[in-house]
């Protein structure tokens, strides 16, 4: 409401809308009221004249109605002379076309809040569809890597077991090192998509996440700037919140890009202040800093997996992998930003039910194998399933290798085998369906999968389809050797 051309903050005067005088009868009646006495019209209707009205007798009131709706009234009231008809036409007029301007900007007002729904709606559609689309990617280039790698790495730790010259030792290392490397990558590009989930859930004080990921982080917010001669305030305010459900590691990376990002958008110094607090029933984790904030177009592309405006030092995938681990917490994230202004980051996790997730049970490491078995080792790409036979065989045992799936069961049938290791993703017939065939033969066989993806099962659920172990590409010497190892132990150990 504008008055004389300022904001007027009045609250408008509201007349009650039954019971009181005769706007409340137009109001009801929906009819226009023309009265040359104002008080004796009120009497005869029987209802309360309106405190201040009775000064004036001559009363006429119209209804704004459109399509069957009283959106309000028109009201003259006069003392000198009684209104006519005429008068009561022109202002029945006047009041229709008054409320068909109302109603059309009601209908606009209406039709722009649906649009802008409607777009935020689709925003979210487009980011989660982009999102899904760019994991299915990458984690089909994952698997892919995972492959190569596992080859790469168990061909150059195999040499390594071998070869003496120190010189070759050495190249044999950054091999090594680089396929680890490697590895690494690979599962920075998994962590986005829904795929890895190879721990369980466990109640967690975000508090201490907080804490965690600052202590990790510490360098970059003290000792560099200090040396660079910048002042950097960090500042937590914990507020005491329930537990949530989550993956401890998971969330400390989270929090991590978070605060680097933060941190890099402060070059010239600012303040960092961490927050959490219970809202509206949910944990709040706020991530503010004063740097240099964003424009809207780069706010919109933020989640945007390989987003960044750092250049060949920035990956683009902080706030990406942030996003998938936080969605993954059944929580959201969102971000606010102006160019100079800073930014905050503000995470919302449900709370956790209090009950803990009971720890896998460790694989105890101790005496060397003792008997040699014989394994069966599946896989649908020949360089992986050499590389692990090799890996086997350099460790005393013997083993069958196949392409195929269909024929692992049929020879598993045939031929007694102490142990089967098998990949997941073949074509024709799984990992999965050679496991619960193997079990159905020899129930007490272990059997091993091996997966470039990670595994979205608990134990139970894997004991269940027939799996012993799941192993992850690439594949870690020394990883495997351990878990046949322990095999072998308990051939000996048993009756
Ligand atoms: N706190 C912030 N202030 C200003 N800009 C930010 C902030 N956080 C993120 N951004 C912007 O979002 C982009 C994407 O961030 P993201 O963490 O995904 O990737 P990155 O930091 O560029 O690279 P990476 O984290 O992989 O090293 C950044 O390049 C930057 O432009
Ligand atoms: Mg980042």
């Amino acid at each position: 409401r504008i008055r004389d051309g300022v904001r007027d903050d009045h609250e408008p005067r509201r007349y009650p809308t039954s019971g009181v005088g005769l706007v409340a009868v137009v109001l009801e009646s929906g009819r226009p009221l023309r009265t040359d006495d104002y008080a004796a019209e009120c009497a005869g209707r029987g209802v309360k004249p309106v405190a201040g009205a009775l000064d004036m007798r001559y009363w006429l009131g119209v209804p704004l109605s459109a399509r069957d709706r009283v959106l309000g009234m028109l009201v003259l009231r006069s003392n000198e002379r009684p209104f006519t008809e005429a008068e009561e036409g022109l202002l029945l007029n006047t009041a229709h076309l008054t409320a068909l301007a109302l109603s059309s900007v009601r209908l606009y007002e209406e039709r722009t809040r649906a649009y802008g729904e409607l777009a935020a709606a689709q925003d979210q559609l487009v980011r989660t569809e982009k999102l899904r689309a760019l994991g299915e990617m990458a984690s089909g280039v994952a698997h892919d890597f995972n492959n190569l790698l596992a080859s790469v790495l168990g061909r150059a730790q195999l040499l390594l077991r071998r070869v003496q010259e120190p010189q070759l030792r050495q190249w044999l290392q950054v091999i090594e090192r680089s396929a680890l490397d490697g590895a690494q990558t690979v599962k920075r590009l998994q962590e986005f998509t829904r795929i890895r989930r190879d721990q369980a859930l466990v109640p967690l004080d975000v508090n201490e996440v907080v804490r965690d990921a600052l202590d990790i982080t510490q360098s970059r917010w003290k000792e560099e700037p200090t040396s660079r001669g910048v002042t950097l305030e960090v500042r937590t305010v914990l507020g005491k919140v329930p537990a949530v459900l989550g993956d401890a590691a998971e969330l400390r990376e989270a929090m991590t890009n978070l605060i680097l990002n933060a941190l890099d958008a402060m070059p010239e110094g600012g303040n960092l202040t961490l927050s959490t607090a219970l809202v509206d029933g949910r944990i709040e984790i706020a991530v503010a800093d004063s740097g240099v904030g964003m424009t809207p177009e780069v706010r919109d592309k933020v989640f945007d997996p390989f987003f960044t405006t750092k250049g060949p030092q920035g990956t683009g995938l902080g706030l990406s992998m942030t996003y998938g681990i936080i969605s993954r917490h059944g929580g959201s994230i969102a971000v606010e930003s102006e160019p100079g202004q800073g930014t905050t980051f503000r995470l919302s996790l449900p709370r956790g039910t209090d009950v803990p997730g009971a720890p896998p049970a460790p694989i105890p490491l101790s005496s060397p194998p003792v008997r040699a078995l014989r394994c069966l080792v599946v896989d649908d790409e020949p360089p992986v399933r050499a590389v692990i036979a090799d890996i086997l065989e350099s460790a005393g045992h013997a083993v069958v290798q196949l392409g195929d799936g269909g024929e692992a069961i049929a020879r598993f049938a045939a031929e007694p085998f102490d142990l089967v290791v098998t990949d997941l993703a073949m074509p024709r017939v799984s990992g999965w369906q050679v496991a619960r065939a193997v079990k159905r033969v020899s129930p007490q066989v272990p059997v091993f999968l091996i997966t470039g993806f990670g595994v979205e099962l608990t134990a139970e659920e894997r004991r269940a389809h027939g799996v012993d172990l799941v192993l992850v590409k690439p594949l870690q010497i020394e990883e495997i050797l351990e878990a046949v190892a322990e095999v072998a132990r308990s051939h000996t150990s048993a009756p």
